[in-house]
């Protein structure tokens, strides 16, 4: 059995190269060398990524780089496109990237190739939303739909949430979107009571169509409907599935006719490009979901093909693991500064905790390192009048991703220079910090103390050059990977999600409790309270 990548003597190499670098400041980095920025700057189609903004060295990439080589990521990269079963405690193909396979080559899972399949699916749901576009599927009463009320939780719904948000000015004008995921009534019932059931149908988004969340919701807006519509029969041009449970599909009510399926080598957090983004295609319509597809493909090939020490998801990879593993860095802000952007975090949360939020590793053993960062942001001009504070003055070490575009649709160029504006100035800030003398120099009142700015934290900038469906796909493909990179370095399966499973089982046993007559003794001192304090108050 190969030894985990962070017990390889390169970590030996690489702690000792942090001893030397640790208390050396960024300012001395980007005044011994004028073309730092050059030097550790990369473009891949429309993004630049500028990490010169970290306490690197280029013999710090270098050993970054030879840990990826012993953890062999790109055997593990090339197994992974290739439809090996690299999810090893499901068996599974992790193939999301045959999804935006622009190139058609064949992909094989078990021998068979997937393209055909894929491709009659991205088909299927183009043909499907040209018509719900166009108004040629109507409702039940012969009107064009209005909304479209996605129904789904976790992947079925942060992804195509966040694209919806992200190519709002692509939208089709009749078609409004909409996501309901929590199972807290007040999200279905608030919703509902904006819609009109004439003109709205609903996606039951889930790969398993087991989720309790989504099944609860679903039935929920199935009643609703047909409090309205009457006929059951009606139902057919009201709801459509996503999912890759053809039988309880069924089931549920939903003609298999109106299924867009997936498969198990999609794995949830992965899916946006499958059939769970149909929200998106029916928003933006099917060449601009081809285009986020081809972006994706886009980062694909370079995540492929290009050597490491250029290679963007591998780089931003390696910082996370630099700053985690060495600097002890427990978190990852992500911060863009792009209103349509500001699901990101929430979305990359799912993608990347759900990942790589574990501590067995690939092997079976309890890990003795640190593993996937606590990912956490908002938007960041917001936050800047929120949490920055801390990032800058408090006590720890935060990485930060800033994230923005080069033009704004809205040709208010007035305010994205102002966003512009903080973008840069807070990296900058977060860099160079302000000494005692400068502020004192500069003028500043006292007390000069709480005014001083140690800097040297480190960020990203990754600068779009407008927020497209191709930007978007190849800037979500650039997450996805580093996050499967760091999963290879920390000896991880990325691609399952055992951890949330022991909750649902619990809240499937204590949820018949809640009803019961006599008191509930059979759960530890705290939960047995709980629950008996709320039997005693539910629906007062
Ligand atoms: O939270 C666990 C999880 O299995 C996620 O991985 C998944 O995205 C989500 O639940 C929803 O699952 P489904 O699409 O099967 O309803």
């Amino acid at each position: 059995m190969q030894k985990p990548p962070l017990h390889h003597t390169v970590n030996h190499a690489l702690q000792h190269h942090y001893q030397t670098l640790r208390t050396v400041h960024m300012r001395e980095l980007f005044a011994a060398d004028p073309e730092r920025f050059e030097h550790f700057s990369l473009q891949v189609g429309d993004i630049l990524l500028d990490y010169s903004k970290n306490r690197i060295t280029a013999e710090t990439l270098q050993l970054l780089t030879q840990l990826a080589e012993v953890a062999d990521v790109a055997g593990w990269r090339d197994r992974m496109f290739q439809g090996d079963k690299i999810n090893n405690t499901e068996q599974r193909a992790v193939l999301h990237t045959a999804l935006r396979n622009q190139s058609n080559t064949p992909v094989r899972v078990d021998g068979e190739d997937v393209m055909p399949d894929v491709n009659a699916v991205i088909a299927q749901m183009s043909a499907f939303a040209e018509r719900v576009r166009s108004g040629t599927w109507t409702g039940h009463t012969g009107k064009a739909i209005v909304d479209v009320v996605n129904i789904g939780i976790g992947g079925s719904d942060l992804g195509p949430h966040m694209v919806y948000q992200a190519l709002k000015t692509y939208r089709h004008s009749r078609l409004e979107m909409h996501y309901v995921s929590n199972v807290d009534g007040a999200h279905i019932k608030e919703k509902l009571e904006t819609l009109d059931p004439e003109t709205t149908l609903f996606i039951v988004a889930s790969k398993t169509f087991t989720t309790q969340e989504t099944m609860t919701n679903a039935a929920y807006a199935r009643d609703w409907f047909l409090q309205h519509a009457g006929d059951a029969a009606h139902i057919a041009k009201h709801f459509v599935a996503v999912s890759t449970n053809r039988e309880a599909v069924t089931d549920f009510g939903i003609d298999p006719d109106n299924m867009f399926g997936f498969w198990d080598w999609v794995g949830g957090r992965y899916s946006l490009w499958s059939a769970i983004g149909l929200s998106i295609v029916l928003a933006v319509g099917a060449d601009n979901f081809r285009r986020l597809l081809g972006g994706a493909h886009e980062m694909d090939t370079h995540f492929r093909e290009a050597p490491f020490e250029r290679n963007m998801p591998v780089i931003l990879a390696l910082l996370g693991v630099w700053y985690s593993n060495f600097f002890g860095a427990a978190t990852q802000a992500i911060l863009p500064y792009d209103h349509y952007l500001r699901s990101l975090p929430l979305y990359l949360q799912q993608a990347d905790m759900e990942s790589n939020g574990k501590s067995v590793d690939r092997d079976g053993h309890n890990v003795d390192y640190e593993t996937g960062p606590i990912i956490w942001g908002t938007s960041g001009i917001n936050g800047q009048h929120a949490f920055y504070q801390l990032i800058h003055q408090g006590t720890r070490l935060i990485p930060a991703d800033f994230i923005i575009s080069a033009t704004q649709p809205n040709g208010l160029h007035e305010q994205h220079d102002i966003l512009m504006a903080n973008f840069l100035a807070q990296t900058e800030a977060l860099m160079h910090g302000r000494s005692l003398e400068e502020t004192i120099s500069g003028g500043v009142s006292e007390p000069h103390a709480p005014k001083v700015f140690a800097g040297n934290h480190p960020s990203n900038a990754l600068l779009l050059d407008a927020l497209t469906p191709h930007s978007l796909g190849m800037l979500i493909a650039l997450y996805e990977h580093k996050i499967f990179v760091q999963g290879i370095i920390w000896n991880l399966n990325s691609f399952d999600q055992w951890g949330v499973e022991l909750g649902k089982q619990l809240a499937k046993r204590i949820q018949p409790e809640l009803n019961m007559t006599e008191a509930v003794t059979s759960h530890d001192a705290s939960t047995n309270g709980l629950i008996n304090h709320y039997r005693q108050r539910r629906h007062a």
